[in-house]
């Protein structure tokens, strides 16, 4: 698993980099046969996993390249956040003030959340269980990984990035409708079966990764896949089914990461989705 609740990629082995594979990108992933990527990826992960509870946050020296993948996908997701992000959302991406020439580092967008709502990015090499990523959301940690996309196809990633953990949800994550979901995931999900366990990623892949809600009469995005994705948060409101959030269906609903998402479940209002969210995770056995 990745540090999102999303299913596994399927392994495969590429190109030798002259070093034990810490990371194993999937034969479709836009770096997995670019070696000096790879290594990239080892190294981050690696540094990750030497981090301690305690340690200084491990900083990572971004290149001019990568950089430049974060500033690219600034340039076009800013104008769709004007339009399409919720206002919760809208606010406190406001208060992070994210750099959009360079990638921004944990320890520095944690001096800007802990205050907010006592949320801290923690650094992770990037397979972790479900059950570990959702249960520390109860201990408002979210586990962030910190490599970003490969530069070749800047607007898209297969999996979760440092553009998507910071843009989507560290920013989510200052505002306290947001923070109360995430703990309410984590609470749940230390306590369920494995059978639940796997509706409760469903719900939070609808809803945090992928929700929407009316606001003033308009459609608005308050997922962070959503926000963080150019060509979904473009398209969703006029190409996906929009359905009225339904719990029962969402948990019953299998979704494929890959692909544009062909339903999305929509909210009366983003305050309606916290209430609902959390009163339904707080019902589960
Ligand atoms: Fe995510």
């Amino acid at each position: 698993m990745t540090a999102d609740p999303t299913p596994p990629a399927t392994k495969a082995s590429g190109p030798h980099t002259g070093e034990e594979d810490l990371v194993e990108l999937d034969q479709n992933h836009p770096g997995f046969r670019d070696p000096v990527y790879r290594l990239r990826r080892n190294a981050i992960a690696q540094r990750a996993l030497r981090w301690r509870v305690g340690d200084p946050m491990p900083e990572v020296e971004y290149s001019a390249v990568e950089h430049g993948v974060w500033e690219t996908v600034w340039q076009h997701l800013a104008p769709l956040h004007d339009r399409f992000g919720s206002r919760e959302y809208r606010y406190c991406s406001a208060h992070f003030a994210f750099p959009r020439t360079h990638i921004p580092q944990l320890r520095e967008v944690n001096v800007k959340l802990v205050p907010k709502t006592g949320f801290t990015m923690v650094p992770v090499a990037g397979l972790v269980a479900s059950r570990a990523f959702l249960g520390n959301l109860k201990s408002d940690q979210f586990l962030s990984t910190q490599y970003i996309r490969h530069h070749t196809v800047p607007l898209y990633t297969p999996e979760p990035d440092v553009v998507h953990e910071m843009v989507g949800h560290a920013a989510t994550l200052a505002d306290p409708g947001f923070a109360e979901i995430n703990r309410a995931f984590g609470r749940a999900a230390e306590r369920v079966s494995e059978d639940v366990l796997k509706q409760i990623e469903r719900v939070y892949w609808y809803t945090l990764e992928f929700g929407a809600a009316y606001e003033d009469g308009k459609l608005k995005a308050y997922g962070a896949g959503l926000l963080s994705s150019f060509g979904e948060l473009e398209r969703f409101s006029r190409e996906a089914q929009l359905v009225p959030l339904n719990f029962e269906h969402m948990a019953a609903r299998p979704y494929d990461p890959t692909v544009y998402q062909d339903v999305i479940f929509v909210a009366p209002s983003f305050t309606e989705a916290v209430q609902r969210t959390t009163a339904w995770l707080d019902s589960l056995r």
